[in-house]
């Protein structure tokens, strides 16, 4: 299975077991906007826990916050968010279609990198043992040229966005030649810079002076409740701020599923220390947030950082967190030494002072900020992406079957525990409510006695379910259940007295949080 037929399972099976549907389906959907759904939203809710009682629990200098999502719009001002929260677009005058310029320049560049990645396979098909790859690369004449043009190109589009310079990367569409997808076509407009901020109005009188902006990020909610978190909870520097919540972006080219969306959720810590000390502090945190996501199990290689070579204006060093998805590494997460640039740019358009009396150096100063900011819809994917399994299984009589499990951590999966009695009668069903009703008050329980055991373990591996419980007529002799695990399918007979122990030891959140 190539990693694109994997990816349209992937989406074919979140809906189908209820994690995730397109928005207000029955109206055909709004592109790049995703509902949750039954089992959806519990895997996301656990997925926030774990990222929030990493952040609050575990280090008593952080604290959480829920700021609004609408903010006074001098905010976006003083972020940058008005004057730069820009990307450069393109129409096809055709199609009509729109497109980001230098995306479609960066999928003109992919194109020339299959293209080599093709001729090094059919040498090395070719050559067989004896193939140098390193040196055919260097010394192919077509492998060289390719290399060269598309180097080249990227060079101009780095430098060209940089300068902001529209007309040069006009050109470079033109140079290479690139044509709509749609249409066929290259009837291009100008490229112009579109703002990514939604706009809406506060207020029922409709003038300009009302406008305001449903927020980009969570982080300047963060900012300016700096000083009131500071004073309220007395803390002491260094110290955090916590956020989950919704974000908007009206981006331009949305596209796989839940990794670009225009609605969407960010968890964001800003962690206020003194000038100075920040790049120690950056280090820290880059390295404790690759821990939380390497806890979740899914194999180290799977993740790398991706270190900024040119930074943001406002940043003195930057890495993403890079995950292995079906279409290649993406970052899930940035870190960023944001300097001072926020908290004075809101001191300065705001008038407030937003400065810090550090009694251990008898300075007052603003304090510089590092950020750790992770996409929850992001981190959903790469959970559900990397927990789908296709596997053949042996059946107990001998005949084979497949089955589709999500290998998702207990901790994170969204139904814990299947309570399923044998049959529908002999009382079987009453003994396995009056263990559910026990243990429904500590873990995500669910009852089924419709259909084969066999399919209702099919089922539940397709959600995620990490042990279905069984009660049979030896439980109504002496009150022992089978558990049977998801990942090996294996089966253990114990007392149903045990079942809230074995569970706790195996479902908490706080296995995970004790091994970060
Ligand atoms: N406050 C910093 C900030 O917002 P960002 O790199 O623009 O930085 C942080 O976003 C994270 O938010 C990303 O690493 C990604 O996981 C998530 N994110 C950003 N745009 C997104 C989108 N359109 N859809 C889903 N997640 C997105």
């Amino acid at each position: 299975m190539t990693q694109e037929e994997l990816f349209k399972k992937l989406i074919a099976h979140s809906k189908e077991y209820g994690f995730v549907f397109p928005s207000s389906e029955i109206y055909d959907g709004l592109s790049a906007v995703y509902d949750y759904g039954q089992n959806g939203v519990e895997l996301k809710n656990n997925i926030k826990r774990y990222w929030w009682e990493s952040m609050t629990r575990l280090h008593e200098n952080i604290v959480g916050i829920d700021a609004a999502i609408f903010m006074h719009p001098t905010t976006w001002v003083a972020s940058g968010h008005v004057g730069a929260f820009n990307d450069p677009l393109i129409d096809n005058k055709d199609s009509k279609k729109r497109y980001r310029a230098d995306v479609l320049i960066e999928d003109w560049i992919q194109k020339q990198e299959d293209k080599i990645n093709k001729e090094v396979e059919k040498a090395r098909k070719r050559f067989g043992d004896s193939f140098n790859e390193e040196l055919y690369r260097q010394t192919n004449p077509r492998v060289t040229e390719i290399t060269a043009k598309k180097d080249e190109v990227n060079h101009r589009m780095v430098e060209a966005l940089q300068q902001n310079n529209l007309p040069e990367i006009k050109k470079i569409i033109e140079d290479c030649e690139i044509a709509c997808p749609i249409s066929g076509t290259r009837n291009w407009t100008e490229v112009r810079q579109f703002n990514l901020m939604f706009e809406t109005k506060l207020g029922s009188v409709s003038d300009e002076a009302n406008t305001i902006y449903l927020r980009p990020e969570t982080a300047q909610g963060i900012f300016v409740n700096y000083l009131n978190v500071q004073k309220t909870g007395r803390m002491k520097i260094p110290f955090g701020i916590a956020q989950i919540g919704k974000a908007f972006r009206n981006e331009i080219v949305a596209r796989q599923f839940i990794f670009r969306m225009r609605e969407f959720e960010q968890m964001e810590m800003q962690f206020f220390v003194r000038p100075g000390e920040e790049m120690k502090w950056y280090e820290y945190w880059k390295e404790k947030r690759m821990s939380w996501h390497r806890t979740m199990g899914f194999g180290d290689d799977k993740y790398r950082f991706h270190k900024h070579e040119k930074l943001a204006h406002y940043a003195n060093a930057a890495s993403d967190i890079e995950f292995e998805f079906p279409f290649g590494f993406k970052e899930v997460e940035g870190i960023h030494s944001r300097t001072d640039f926020d908290l004075s740019n809101h001191q300065k358009h705001s008038g407030k002072k937003l400065q810090y009396f550090d009694p251990e150096t008898g300075e007052s100063y603003v304090p510089y900020v590092i950020e750790t900011s992770i996409g929850l819809d992001r981190t959903f994917l790469l959970v559900l992406s990397a927990a789908y399994h296709e596997e053949k299984i042996t059946k107990e009589d001998g005949s084979t079957d497949e089955r589709v499990v999500l290998k998702i951590p207990p901790a994170l999966a969204p139904v814990k525990l299947a309570i399923f009695p044998l049959l529908k009668k002999d009382g079987l069903p009453e003994m396995a409510r009056k263990i559910m009703d026990d243990l429904k008050f500590d873990f995500a329980c669910q009852y089924e006695e419709k259909d084969t055991i066999g399919k209702r373990y099919r089922r539940h591996d397709a959600i995620g379910t990490p042990f279905c419980i069984t009660i049979d007529h030896q439980t109504l002799e002496d009150e022992t259940v089978t558990i049977r695990y998801r990942d090996t399918m294996e089966q253990e007979r114990v007392p149903a007295s045990r079942l809230r122990e074995i569970m706790t030891e195996k479902v908490s959140i706080t296995n995970l949080l004790k091994q970060i």
